[in-house]
């Protein structure tokens, strides 16, 4: 598998690099223009040596930790990261910095969009999710009234630094919620990519591999289709009913968790049961209970009538994909719910 530490991302007038490697966050200035006035944002989870080391390179820095976990991907913080930079006067030339995960990434990014107009964003995202995933893209987001990334904009970071080694501190069940995104790639575009992960002993061993891969994936969907209009769609494999069960079930699973159970619901059977056998092989469920009618409310939710079509991507043969435009009720049909 390929393995290089710098890929670039060509979007137009907002071209950016993201770095991945091991023992980077000591080199932070060296990927970030940090000669000016910086916030960083974090939270209450993240090892406190990753913001050390980080603090410890920058001259003029404020530091924002705010309470870990979704619920916290909120309006109240997003005024908390505003409030912050009017208190201390950052202007247009100054920046932010989020290290921590896909809930600190999406909100600080989008912070760092509406700011002034913007203002320069870097992420160094700290889960495996957030690595191979929120890392690239640019998309940005708050949850609001209970809908999850209602409110957000597109918006580019200017760097982003994958340092793998602070996934060493990260939970082993949130490793196997993020390299379920990973699979989803491997799966749709790249079959040596999938064997790969079915094959190798550790995450932790192979984690520059595994992100640097599953971004150069990412990367070729994101910048032929930025704001998801066609091709982007693509990533949604298993996410239309994945996001339903996780909602049903009341966030008592994991996103990848959930997502892997949608991947099974929109496959062939024979690549059903290989996405179960590397489901199993990273100890995430390849069965969840859940409530078929809550579910198919739940994926009903935004259609307006059952005659809307919702595009669903389907896997025949590891490596490839389809786009199908199934109403509610084929989808119902061909899944078998
Ligand atoms: N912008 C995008 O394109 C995009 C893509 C996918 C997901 N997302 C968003 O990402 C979010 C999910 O991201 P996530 O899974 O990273 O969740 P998260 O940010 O909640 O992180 C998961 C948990 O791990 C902890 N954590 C993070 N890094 C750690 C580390 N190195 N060591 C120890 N603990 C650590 C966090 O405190 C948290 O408790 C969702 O809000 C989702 O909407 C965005």
């Amino acid at each position: 598998m390929k393995n290089k530490n710098s890929i670039k991302i060509n979007i137009p007038n907002n071209a950016y690099t993201i770095t991945v490697g091991k023992n980077l966050l000591k080199d932070v200035d060296k990927y970030f223009n940090l000669k000016r006035k910086i916030l960083i944002v974090t939270d209450d989870n993240i090892p406190v040596e990753y913001i050390k080391t980080v603090k410890s390179k920058i001259k003029d820095c404020y530091l924002l930790v705010i309470e870990h976990g979704e619920k916290n991907k909120n309006f109240t913080n997003y005024q908390k990261i505003l409030q912050t930079l009017i208190k201390h006067n950052f202007n247009r030339s100054d920046a932010i910095i989020a290290i921590g995960g896909g809930v600190i990434g999406d909100m600080s990014a989008f912070a760092s969009s509406t700011y002034m107009r913007g203002i320069d964003f870097y992420n160094i995202p700290t889960t495996l999710l957030s690595q191979v995933d929120s890392s690239i893209g640019g998309k940005t987001a708050i949850d609001y009234m209970g809908v999850k990334n209602i409110v957000g904009t597109f918006y580019q970071p200017k760097a982003v630094l994958i340092d793998t080694d602070t996934l060493k501190s990260l939970p082993r069940r949130q490793l196997n919620n993020g390299i379920v995104e990973s699979i989803k790639m491997a799966v749709t575009f790249d079959k040596k990519f999938f064997n790969f992960l079915k094959t190798i002993p550790d995450i932790l061993k192979n984690s520059d591999t595994i992100v640097y891969n599953s971004l150069i994936i990412k990367k070729s969907v994101v910048e032929k289709d930025l704001k998801e209009k066609n091709l982007r769609k693509v990533l949604n494999f298993g996410h239309t009913l994945g996001h339903a069960i996780e909602e049903s079930l009341n966030l008592k699973y994991l996103h990848g968790e959930c997502v892997g159970i949608g991947m099974l619901y929109f496959s062939s059977d024979t690549v059903k049961n290989e996405i179960k056998d590397i489901l199993s092989k990273y100890n995430l469920p390849t069965k969840l209970k859940f409530d078929k009618n809550k579910v198919i409310k739940l994926m009903a939710h935004d259609k307006k009538s059952n005659s809307d079509t919702i595009s669903i991507i389907y896997v025949d043969k590891i490596g490839s994909y389809k786009i199908k435009k199934w109403t509610l009720n084929e989808i119902i049909c061909n899944m078998g719910l």
